[in-house]
């Protein structure tokens, strides 16, 4: 498995939590995982013991000669193997994921310099991308199947692809590429295919389109949308939706085409870590027998922290990168309608885009008793607010999957989402959530409004927070699912 993010690693989002959690329910299931991660500076090599593995390993990239070093680590609490891929590329401490800085420079920027954000990150995967493939060369490794995430690694199978020219023990490799979220598409010029060391030219159809004025473009989704053995995304839903013009991110042709070999898992989540009978983080640990008491205590304890008046009114928990996927744009107006005419509490917890940053910090200000804007990245405070809320906001534009929602649940609280991707995959209107179809500020302050309407009625809340807590979200079904996609691919 190749990727860009790991928790507890290194994480920004939801990437970070399915690589840290799918290869530990896939070791349980027999499977020998190998999770390939970039050395970043940031983490934190106290915690994570490493142990070199090999040296100056070669790599024939960027016309200059390369070399990496190969590092290997463990998970605190799991069976699975890291390989770390050490480069300058990535040694500066500042890609530290999740710290406002990391957003202002964007994903995984090293620097800004000779190249614009963007190029430069590709650039750097596309490195990673091959010393990955130079990797299980050199150690001799014979994987079955080479699985890559988003376009971080959509170059993994062109690598393959060339490396099967030297070495025929590479042809019984397959690839599946999984896309986490089609909105980040890891666009370069087409001089990165002069840097990527490539002896062989990409195929056609996998130029097409790119040759414009400007000297051509490449999109690495794109090319490990065309190049994969086969490709899935994290939800049935989404997997039928990306098909379509509104949700295909311009790319929908190209997976059209690959219809036949396109499949949607539902993600798990960890649900050791999201476990409020076990949970440290939060002030109080309850279960389903003892939620109206527990939630009681961690709402008290969420209030205090967060500054806001002790009491018992409903209260909303938004934990999210503040971008506008997200739906924040028809969420700021419809709670600020709102907060004009009723009581109800909102804690927020995230950074992103400067105007939402903004936004709900300007809210915060105006209703200091209801409202408490934490721009930050805080694990433990998440875990609280989880565990203290009695809604989780969840409004998105496009949701390949979703994480929240299904932690939310598990913590017995109440999801208000939009019904695509997979929200509309895990929660279903009034028996686990409250769902609403249309993106527009209207539907959104129906639903808000539903919410106060349903906290009145203490029976029928319980009961659909209960339903909630009671669902399986964990990895047990879907890792199955994959144990199967990886056999079929063999
Ligand atoms: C991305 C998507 C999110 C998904 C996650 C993990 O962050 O936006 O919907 O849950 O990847 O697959």
């Amino acid at each position: 498995m190749a990727g860009a993010e790991m928790k507890p690693l290194v994480k920004v989002g939801g990437l970070g939590d399915v690589i840290g959690s799918l290869p530990k329910a896939l070791v349980k299931l027999g499977v020998d995982v190998k999770v390939f991660l970039p050395f970043y500076g940031s983490i934190d090599t106290k915690k994570f013991k490493t142990k070199v593995l090999k040296k100056n390993i070669k790599l024939d990239i960027d016309t200059r000669a390369h070399s990496f070093d190969l590092y290997e680590t463990k998970l605190l609490d799991a069976k699975v193997k890291i390989c770390l891929i050490k480069h300058k590329n990535f040694n500066a401490k500042d890609i530290y994921v999740g710290s406002r800085k990391y957003f202002k420079k964007g994903a995984y920027a090293k620097k800004k310099g000779a190249y614009s954000r963007n190029v430069d990150d590709v650039e750097r995967f596309v490195f990673f991308s091959k010393a990955v493939v130079e990797s299980i060369r050199v150690m001799k490794l014979q994987p079955d199947v080479v699985h890559c995430h988003d376009w971080h690694t959509a170059l993994i199978p062109t690598f393959i692809d060339e490396y099967n020219f030297k070495d025929k023990n590479f042809a019984n490799i397959s690839s599946l590429y999984t896309i986490h979220n089609l909105a980040n598409q890891g666009i370069a010029g087409l001089d990165i295919t002069d840097y990527a060391g490539l002896h062989h030219d990409l195929t056609p159809a996998i130029m097409e389109d790119y040759h414009d004025q400007d000297g051509g473009k490449i999109d690495s989704m794109k090319v490990g949308i065309l190049s994969a053995d086969y490709i899935n995304t994290v939800s049935p839903n989404y997997a039928k939706e990306i098909l379509t013009k509104e949700y295909g991110a311009s790319l929908e042709k190209y997976l059209g085409r690959r219809k036949k070999h396109l499949s949607g898992i539902l993600n798990g989540i960890d649900i050791h870590s999201f476990d409020p009978e076990t949970d440290k983080a939060i002030k109080k640990r309850y279960d389903n027998k003892t939620f109206t008491a527990g939630k009681a205590k961690n709402k008290e304890d969420l209030q205090i922290l967060s500054k806001l008046e002790k009491n018992d009114l409903p209260l909303f928990g938004l934990v999210t990168r503040l971008v506008s996927q997200k739906g924040l744009d028809i969420l700021l107006p419809a709670l600020e309608s709102l907060l004009k005419k009723y009581d109800f509490q909102l804690v927020v917890l995230g950074t992103g885009q400067k105007e939402f940053e903004v936004g709900f910090k300007a809210l915060a200000k105006k209703y200091p008793k209801k409202v408490r804007a934490n721009i930050s990245f805080d694990i433990n405070l998440a875990q609280k607010i989880y565990a203290g809320s009695d809604f989780f906001l969840m409004p998105s534009k496009f949701e390949p999957c979703g994480l929240g929602q299904m932690i939310a649940m598990r913590y017995g609280a109440i999801p208000v989402v939009r019904s695509t991707g997979g929200l509309k995959d895990t929660v279903v209107n009034n028996k686990t959530g409250i769902v609403f179809k249309k993106y527009t500020q209207k539907e959104m302050k129906k639903s808000l409004e539903a919410a106060l309407r349903l906290y009145k009625n203490k029976a029928k809340f319980k009961k659909i927070a209960l339903a909630g807590m009671r669902k399986d979200f964990s990895w047990n079904a879907s890792a199955k699912e994959y144990l199967k996609l990886y056999k079929k691919l063999k």
